[in-house]
């Protein structure tokens, strides 16, 4: 909680830090940067600092965890911290470089600011720090002590023990671990972060979502990655391209324990659920669904998934599999570029109207590019269902946390 003269001074400067906020971030990153190389060489995504997004996010959470407190002095905002700290501990993050954040983003702030921060000012936007940083540090350290990792050491080698193609753009790679202890436990909808070591000697890590439910007992994991090609002025993504174009059967990939939270939980048993994906966010959905229909999920299941065209469409006949498994399971698929004799309703991009009525208490799980996910969510808020059992899980910074 804020005491209440930072509270006060918090609420008064906060027009003034949240339009200054871009700028000192971008600061912020450039002296952490020069200070420590290595932390944007193996630790931080390259791709996104060059693409400006991961900045966006941390600047938008910390503007909004201020905002929270300012408006809800003794809550927490459990969901955003959530989202961060499984963010931190899939990527080994450790309470030690709180203070290297901490020194870097307090100086961009003094020399973005100037004089307006009064030591006043200062203290109080330092107890906002503070205040964040350790509900981080304390959830990462629960999420570090479940999955058994020492000394926030989340990284294991897992063999490449099959690779299937399933479009022309996404491979599946299966892995075990190696040595003796067993596959880390998981829940579905988790991702796990992969780090490769590119030709320029950088160790980078990417998230991917486990794409299968494992089966019980089994030791055998998959992730399935989508190439990221050069667009207009953007180039090829560099993991993905790294896996797709360098990783075969044998091979051996470093690995963390899973994390997420984007997870089916107590209160989906047997509830109507709605799983609705987009392209590559077809991964965590296809996992949910083999654990549904592995558990016998008796309650109504809608799966709806937009691509592109069917050949674009990866884990179409896991996707369609599964669903069809579930004893009040429906699938509809839409495509842009259908095949001859795909139902003309599903042509186009997802659209819920076209479906039957979702039935009441239905529980939404979303995944994929934003501007379906804020169509989709909208559809779903204008169809009744509670904002609070919508969830989602975006690939890339989660730029939604900014606004709350
Ligand atoms: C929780 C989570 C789960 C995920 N699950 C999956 C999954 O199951 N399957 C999957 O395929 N992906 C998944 N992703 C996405 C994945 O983590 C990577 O983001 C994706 O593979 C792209 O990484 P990359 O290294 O290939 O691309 P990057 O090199 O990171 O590039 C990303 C984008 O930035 C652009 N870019 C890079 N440099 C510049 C520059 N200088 N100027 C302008 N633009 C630039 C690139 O062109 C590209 O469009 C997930 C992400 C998250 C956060
Ligand atoms: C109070 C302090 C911090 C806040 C508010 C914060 C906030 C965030 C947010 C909002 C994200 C994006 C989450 C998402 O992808 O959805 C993120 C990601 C990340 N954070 Fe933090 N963070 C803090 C401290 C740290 C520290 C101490 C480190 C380690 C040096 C760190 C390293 C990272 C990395 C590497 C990522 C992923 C970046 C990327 O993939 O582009 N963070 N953080």
């Amino acid at each position: 909680m804020l005491s209440e003269q930072s509270a006060a001074t918090v609420r008064a400067t906060l027009p003034v830090v949240g339009a200054a906020i871009g700028d000192i971030t971008e600061r912020f990153y450039e002296r952490l940067f020069t200070a420590r190389p290595e932390l944007l060489r193996d630790l931080f995504n390259r791709g996104n600092q060059a693409a400006g997004t991961q900045r966006q996010a941390l600047a938008g959470s910390i503007a909004a965890f201020a905002t929270y407190l300012v408006d809800h002095p003794d809550e927490r905002p459990d969901v955003m911290l959530h989202r961060i700290a499984h963010k931190h501990a899939s990527l080994g993050v450790t309470p030690e470089q709180y203070p290297t954040v901490h020194e870097h983003l307090f100086a961009a702030i003094a020399e973005v600011l100037g004089d307006a921060v009064t030591p006043e000012v200062g203290a109080a936007w330092d107890e906002v720090y503070w205040l964040m940083a350790n509900a981080l540090i304390a959830i990462e350290a629960r999420l570090y002590a479940e999955q058994g990792a020492v000394g926030c050491d989340t990284w294991r080698e897992w063999e490449v023990v099959g690779r299937i193609e399933e479009t022309a753009d996404v491979a599946t790679f299966q892995l075990r671990p190696l040595g003796e202890a067993p596959a880390p436990g998981f829940r579905a909808g988790q991702y796990v972060s992969v780090q490769v070591q590119l030709d320029d000697g950088a160790r980078q890590i990417r998230q991917y979502s486990l794409s299968g439910a494992g089966g019980t007992g089994s030791s055998v994991r998959q992730i399935s990655v989508k190439r990221v090609t050069a667009g207009a002025g953007t180039p090829e993504g560099e993991v993905s391209h790294h896996l797709h174009a360098r990783v075969r059967e044998g091979d051996v990939l470093r690995l963390s324990a899973p994390y997420g939270d984007l997870v089916l939980d107590a209160a989906d048993q047997d509830a109507p659920l709605l799983l609705a994906s987009a392209g590559i966010g077809v991964t965590p959905m296809t996992a949910m669904l083999e654990q549904l229909a592995a558990t016998g999920h008796r309650g109504p299941v809608t799966v709806v998934h937009a691509d592109r065209s069917p050949a674009e469409h990866a884990l179409r006949a896991d996707h369609a599999a599964y669903a069809g498994k579930l004893p009040h399971g429906a699938a509809y698929f839409f495509y842009e570029r259908p095949d001859e004799g795909h139902p003309a309703e599903l042509t186009g991009l997802a659209d819920l109207t076209a479906l039957p009525p979702l039935p009441a208490g239905t529980r939404a799980y979303l995944c994929g590019p934003l501007p379906f996910m804020r169509a989709v969510r909208t559809q779903l808020l204008g169809c009744g269902v509670a904002a609070a059992d919508i969830h989602y899980e975006v690939f890339g910074p989660d730029l939604w946390l900014a606004q709350g």
